[in-house]
């Protein structure tokens, strides 16, 4: 894969002259109070075009002070995670139960995010009780692809280790098949604050068809080689749903990596590893931005739109970045016990544009609800980038099946260096969830 060659130019320049606002230290986050002009969509069809610019959203922001928890370092803790792979056994993907399936260390269980902003900006633990008081009588659903997945899972991990939950939709199931698709719609409901909790599989966010894997039992002959985006269509799996949602977090991206077409009102706009013949490869990050941008319109549209006076928080989880080093099913493709030192790591170019795409779509959002949705819908980004960055140690790896060891010591085994152990550091992106709902409630409570 390369990245298409329009945007390589986009980085910060090092000249002094770039209109990035950060310190000197700083590796220049694409934050959404950024005052750096949007990079060139390049997909030229599209309509980013009617973004506008991340300067203006920055002046009509609320002057309140906000914490910035996007940059930080990870520093050891003694505390233990508040759940285990046995405690919440059932609701965990046996291949992200990395304690069930035999990992022997578990250093990657006892870090902590520290936050670069430091005094009022720390983060605190999560707190259960604080989280459901915070959703009570309310539904938090999580949209979007298999690390949407892993996030719901790490919060109803977190939450059950405190009140009890209930699955009332979907079911645990095995880890391939029917079991999978048994849990690609799943809610659990907390009766002790009549809270819901669901996710939602759309690993696109718009409308598309996905390519037909060879493990999947759905996948029959004459399956896609290919996913096919239609950008224009929201996705009425979670779409048609949202009247009933308040709390509504988007998370995707490694979906966009594989060969696809693109199409817009029936034509077609693009395509990456062009299935076609004679089609020009636009890449995708035009069209992941399009596709973050569509969906987010669309919550804010039927917020605006229905009779209830109901307010939404919209939270979109940045990309999370893989760490495959090497072969993906070389012995040691993430064999890290530790996260990576400060300044160890840059955030790789790929994982920067998605972020960046997030962040400003972001922002847009925020600053379209305002004048479409005055007071109903906030916009939020929850940005796990540079954090996720640092964590090569924190994957299941050859742990993605159970005691891949057990026979003996293997040259090849098949590793998952995508999602993220339960517990893991994933628990950490709901811990700042927790502080974005915080302060939405506390801002619609005015
Ligand atoms: C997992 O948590 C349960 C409940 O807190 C506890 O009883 C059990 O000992 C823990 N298991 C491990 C392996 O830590
Ligand atoms: C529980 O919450 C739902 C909204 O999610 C509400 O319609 C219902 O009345 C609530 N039930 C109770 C018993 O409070
Ligand atoms: C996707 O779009 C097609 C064509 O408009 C429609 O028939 C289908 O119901 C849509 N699927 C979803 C999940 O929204
Ligand atoms: C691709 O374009 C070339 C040149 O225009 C043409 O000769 C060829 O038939 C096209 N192939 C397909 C499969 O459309």
């Amino acid at each position: 894969w390369a990245p298409p060659p329009r945007l390589a130019t986009i980085s910060p320049s090092p000249s002094g002259s770039s209109p990035m606002p950060s310190t000197p230290s700083s590796p220049s986050p694409p934050s959404t109070t950024s005052s750096s002009p949007l990079p060139p969509p390049p997909l030229a069809t599209t309509s980013t075009s009617t973004t506008p610019p991340v300067a203006a959203v920055a002046v009509a922001r609320k002057a309140a002070p906000r914490c910035d928890y996007s940059e930080g370092e990870w520093v050891r803790s003694a505390s233990a995670p508040r759940y285990n792979g046995t405690s919440c056994g059932a609701t965990i993907k046996g291949g992200q139960n990395c304690m069930a399936h035999g990992r022997p260390d578990t250093g990657y269980l006892h870090w902590r995010w520290r936050p670069r902003g430091g005094g009022g900006c720390a983060l605190p633990p999560f707190a259960p009780g604080e989280f459901l008081e915070l959703v009570r009588g309310r539904h938090v659903a999580f949209v979007g692809d298999s690390l949407a997945r892993n996030q719901c899972e790490s919060l109803v991990c977190l939450l059950a280790s405190g009140f009890p939950a209930e699955l009332v939709r979907g079911g645990n199931g095995g880890d391939g098949g029917d079991g999978d698709e048994a849990r690609k719609f799943r809610r659990w409901v907390f009766p002790s604050h009549n809270a819901t909790v669901s996710v939602f599989w759309s690993p696109f966010l718009v409308n598309g068809t996905e390519k037909s894997s060879s493990s999947s039992a759905a996948a029959g002959a004459g399956g896609l080689d290919h996913n096919r985006l239609y950008l224009d269509q929201p996705d009425e799996r979670w779409a048609g749903e949202l009247d009933g949602i308040d709390v509504v977090v988007l998370s995707a991206g490694h979906w966009f990596l594989h060969p696809a077409m693109y199409y817009e009102r029936g034509e077609v706009i693009g395509c990456h590893h062009c299935p076609e013949p004679n089609r020009t490869e636009t890449g995708f990050f035009g069209v992941f931005r399009l596709a973050v941008k569509n969906a987010l319109r669309e919550v804010i549209t039927r917020a605006a739109r229905s009779p209830s006076q109901q307010q939404k928080l919209a939270v979109v989880t940045t990309f999370s970045p893989a760490h495959f080093e090497g072969e993906w099913d070389a012995r040691d493709a993430c064999a890290r016990s530790e996260p990576y030192a400060p300044g160890e790591k840059e955030v790789g170019y790929m994982d920067r544009e998605m972020w960046r795409s997030e962040a400003e779509e972001v922002a847009a959002a925020a600053a379209d609800a305002r004048v479409r949705a005055p007071g109903r819908v906030e916009v939020e980004a929850l940005e796990v980038t540079a954090m996720a960055a640092l964590r090569g140690d924190g994957h299941p790896g050859p742990y993605m099946n159970a005691f891949p060891f057990a026979g003996g010591e293997r040259a090849r085994v098949p590793n998952d260096c995508v999602h993220w152990c339960l517990p893991g550091p994933i628990d950490t992106w709901n811990e700042i969830l927790l502080q974005l709902v915080k302060r939405w409630r506390d801002s619609s409570s005015k």
